[in-house]
């Protein structure tokens, strides 16, 4: 196959500031980003920090951001560059760096730990849950999450603004929170935790205007916003200001 030497910027520094390098390394025909990257590790740059397991797109842990564009480092070919053109790759912006292409996700497993987990209904035993094939596919598609962060990273309301990061659970959250409220099966509400007025007042859904930067940048091509979010906002209105659906779930719950 074919070889030509790249042009590549990585950024390089830690918590304390850094700066972006520009490295000559060669390119194979086939190779994607990553490739590149252990490259450059090898043979110039030794101390690279990065972050990587599957090379498969299946770990999500080589998120970055190329050309600017939140992407799986191992998920991108070099044969979308053209060879003359020089390829930027810095860490993800959302997240605080650790060292070079690493930065501290920790935001996010703290968003995880604020969902509580799926209620089983009380009085069925294992075995005893029946569902419907179209709840189980919906869950599947949101199960198909692997936590790559990029949708985090990505959405406007905390990637510039940091102050939002308390009362903002980010999209794969919501995400979340949706999947468990439209489980069939879920009994969160009948046991005192009610996941839609939580997704508004505890993990800011309300901050979420549908920009769908989010599901554009999904490696797994999960539909976040029209699947998950905007079903997750109307679910939580009409429970909240219609006053009509707000007496059906009473009555029905009895
Ligand atoms: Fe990554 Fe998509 Fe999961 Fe977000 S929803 S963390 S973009 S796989
Ligand atoms: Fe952010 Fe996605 Fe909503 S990018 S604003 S969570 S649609
Ligand atoms: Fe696993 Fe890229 S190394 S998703």
């Amino acid at each position: 196959g074919s070889v030509y030497t790249g042009r590549f910027r990585v950024w390089r520094g830690d918590a304390d500031g850094g700066e972006l390098r520009d490295f000559d390394v060669e390119v194979h025909e086939g190779e994607v980003v990553l490739d590149i990257i252990h490259r450059l590790q090898a043979t110039q740059a030794n101390d690279l920090a990065v972050r990587w397991n599957c090379k498969a797109g299946k770990c999500g842990s080589c998120s970055a951001e190329i050309n600017g564009q939140p992407r799986l480092m191992c998920m991108t070919r070099m044969s979308v560059f053209a060879p003359d053109e020089t390829v930027t790759v810095t860490p993800m912006r959302t997240f605080p760096v650790v060292r070079d292409l690493v930065t501290d996700v920790s935001f996010n497993y703290t968003k995880a730990r604020e969902v509580p987990s799926f209620v089983p209904p009380p009085g069925l035993g294992p075995g005893e849950y029946r569902m419907q094939q179209e709840d189980v596919g919906r869950s599947q598609e949101f199960r198909k999450c692997i936590e790559c962060f990029l949708c985090q990273n990505t959405c406007h309301v905390v990637r510039d603004h940091e102050e939002n990061k308390k009362a903002f659970a980010g999209p794969r959250f919501l995400m979340r929170i949706a999947e468990l409220d439209m489980h069939p099966l879920d009994s969160a509400d009948e046991s005192g935790l009610d996941r839609k007025s939580a997704a508004q007042e505890e993990h800011g859904l309300g901050y979420c205007n549908i920009t769908k930067c989010c599901t554009e940048v999904c490696p797994e091509n999960i539909r976040i916003t029209d699947n998950a979010l905007i079903p997750l906002k109307e679910r939580a209105v009409d429970r909240k200001y219609d006053p009509l659906v707000w007496l059906g779930n009473r009555i029905r719950r009895r």
